[in-house]
């Protein structure tokens, strides 16, 4: 992978303190300050407009970070007076990898998508966009969340669990490969967001996640309500256009398996069906 270097580009290794506390929502006379949330109390600004802002905004690179395998860079985004982070991972950033081609952006994409028509809001607004400094990539708001907390920590707490039932249920469809615990952020709402969502949509079964503590359990009826409907009324007509026929397929009888199992699958293939690293 070679992408052109910036010199103005800053480097960051894990976000600093100042940086989340720069993105907290702030009303300012000039801009509003975009902060996406699930619940209705929360929310200040439609999911459209997010998505409109993700596609359309001035973007000014802020700096790479590091912690990823792959190319990953904070952005600035602007338009009429909403300002927002954004995560950008060009595609010409990708580390190759052997199972999968180097398309991870639409699969990222690909699962804000199943999870829009799911209804479940666990993927952060996702969109794709060629104008970007290195090319075409993934857009995704960029959630500021507690660091101190993991899937791992938040699993404890029984408030959190039907958010992170749905985030296991959303895997098990796109059929998720790499579901690190640090993956699952926890804002200051409350809510749970799934982020990393590229290595997805494999048409062979690859579940690779740490998400195992609802093994055996009765999925919930909302949850069985929610697939039933995404049966109905067939995959979102974008994914139709990115992912293979095979791959679309797969992700139909994903879906019918697991609503016919009713319960949530137990781990198959011992440490296959783990992530590397865990957190
Ligand atoms: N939407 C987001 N909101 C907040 N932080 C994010 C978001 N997306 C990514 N990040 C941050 O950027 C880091 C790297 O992103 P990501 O994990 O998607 O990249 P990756 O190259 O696939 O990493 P990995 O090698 O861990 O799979 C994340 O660990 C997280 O700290
Ligand atoms: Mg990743």
């Amino acid at each position: 992978m070679s992408l052109p270097q910036l010199n103005s580009v800053l480097t960051i290794n894990r976000l600093p303190a100042s940086a989340c506390s720069s993105i907290t929502f702030k009303q300012t006379t000039d801009a509003v300050s975009l902060h996406v949330s699930k619940s209705a109390a929360h929310s200040e600004i439609p999911t459209e407009q997010t998505l409109r802002l993700l596609l359309e905004g001035e973007t000014q690179l802020r700096g790479r970070l590091l912690s990823g395998s792959n190319a990953v860079y904070l952005v600035d985004l602007q338009m009429n007076g909403l300002i927002a982070k954004a995560i950008y991972k060009p595609v010409l950033g990708e580390r190759p990898l052997w199972d999968f081609p180097p398309d991870l952006s639409y699969r990222e994409r690909g699962a804000f998508l199943v999870d829009k028509a799911l209804g479940w809001n666990v993927v952060p607004p996702t969109v794709l966009r060629k104008d970007m400094p290195f090319g075409l990539g993934s857009v995704q708001l960029f959630m500021p969340s507690d660091h101190k907390h993991h899937y791992f920590t938040m699993i404890a707490n029984d408030h959190l669990r039907p958010q992170l039932e749905r985030i296991c249920a959303l895997d098990i469809v796109i059929n998720n490969a790499d579901r690190k615990a640090g993956h699952c952020l926890l804002d200051d709402n409350g809510e749970v967001w799934a982020i990393d969502n590229g290595l997805t949509f494999h048409h062979d079964l690859k579940l690779r996640t740490v998400i195992w503590d609802f093994a055996n359990n009765k999925i919930p009826s909302s949850i069985q309500h929610d697939l039933q409907r995404l049966l109905d009324s067939g995959l979102p007509d974008q994914l139709k256009r990115t992912l293979a026929p095979v791959e679309l397929e797969a992700t139909l009888k994903r879906t019918r398996e697991l609503l016919l199992a009713g319960h949530f699958p137990t781990m198959s293939r011992s440490l296959g069906s783990l992530p590397w690293s865990l957190v």
